[in-house]
């Protein structure tokens, strides 16, 4: 048995929200161990500033390595935004890959007129992670982002398809489609679970869901660094915390589409 495959991949989100993200690389990778840590006690990321992420990401990262992993998913777009770089200097020569990368190639490859929306959070809109991403490999892409916070605690309650996130989606979505987009990156963890909801308020445009296409990038990474794990019929999945909030398993288990046995809390810090 090759040991380097067995070691679990590492995916770490500000919450629950990152639990998006295993789902689409339970389904996309199902012989993949993983290690999922999510900072419930600290959550929300989005509305804090860079030092803050910066120094809580460090401490995930420790965290992670110390439970031997192969490969780091960063779940969280706003973690991506303003902490990607550093986290890929700490590692090394270890696979990073992140939502905010395989959105915005995802994005590239889905638009035909080059105008892209994106929704995500406070930090992730003013980090303009988005729209540098998408201008490295294409500059002339219109990038239209837009905060859409309110979005988070609307998911998080369970109020996937009311009234309240509906109206609340309109708004949102307003101006950029008075500007034309073919395209809209769900630019944050919690916005897949309101897809039916925001393609219903966006006709004619395409989503992007970034959970679903870094799940493939992870796929391609491995494969490139041979940690393909082929031999694991039954895959172990760990979920660590820093917090169990009340509801949290029946929160996370609706992120997760399944349920979720082993959760140990731990701080970190
Ligand atoms: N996980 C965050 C993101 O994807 C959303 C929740 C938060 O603000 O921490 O941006």
């Amino acid at each position: 048995m090759n040991h380097s495959k067995q070691r679990p991949i590492g995916v770490f989100d500000s919450g629950v929200g990152g639990l998006t993200n295993v789902r689409a690389l339970m389904e996309r990778l199902p012989m993949e161990n993983i290690v999922y840590f999510g900072d419930t006690a600290r959550v929300p990321y989005g509305t804090k500033s860079r030092a803050t992420i910066e120094t809580f990401t460090a401490q995930i990262v420790d965290f992670l390595l110390e439970h031997d992993v192969k490969a780091l998913v960063i779940a969280c777009n706003t973690i991506a935004a303003v902490a990607g770089q550093k986290v890929r200097q700490t590692v090394g020569n270890m696979p990073v890959l992140d939502v905010i990368t395989a959105g915005a190639e995802a994005a590239l490859s889905t638009t035909h007129n080059n105008r892209i929306g994106v929704i995500a959070t406070n930090t992730t809109v003013n980090s303009n992670a988005y729209a540098r991403a998408i201008h490295r490999q294409n500059p002339d892409a219109l990038v239209r982002s837009q905060a859409a916070a309110l979005l988070v605690p609307l998911a998080e309650e369970g109020w996937l398809d009311h009234e309240v996130t509906r109206l609340t989606v309109r708004e949102y979505m307003k101006p950029l489609l008075a500007d034309g987009i073919d395209t809209l990156v769900l630019g944050c963890t919690h916005f897949p679970l309101l897809k039916p909801l925001i393609q219903q308020e966006s006709a004619g445009v395409k989503l992007v869901d970034s959970a679903v296409t870094t799940a493939d990038a992870v796929a391609k990474a491995l494969a490139a660094n041979d940690l393909l794990n082929a031999d694991n019929p039954a895959p172990d999945y760990r979920f660590y915390v820093s917090d169990i909030p009340l509801r949290f398993r029946t929160i996370g288990e609706r992120f997760l589409g399944r349920s979720m046995e082993q959760i140990e809390m731990v701080s970190l810090g």
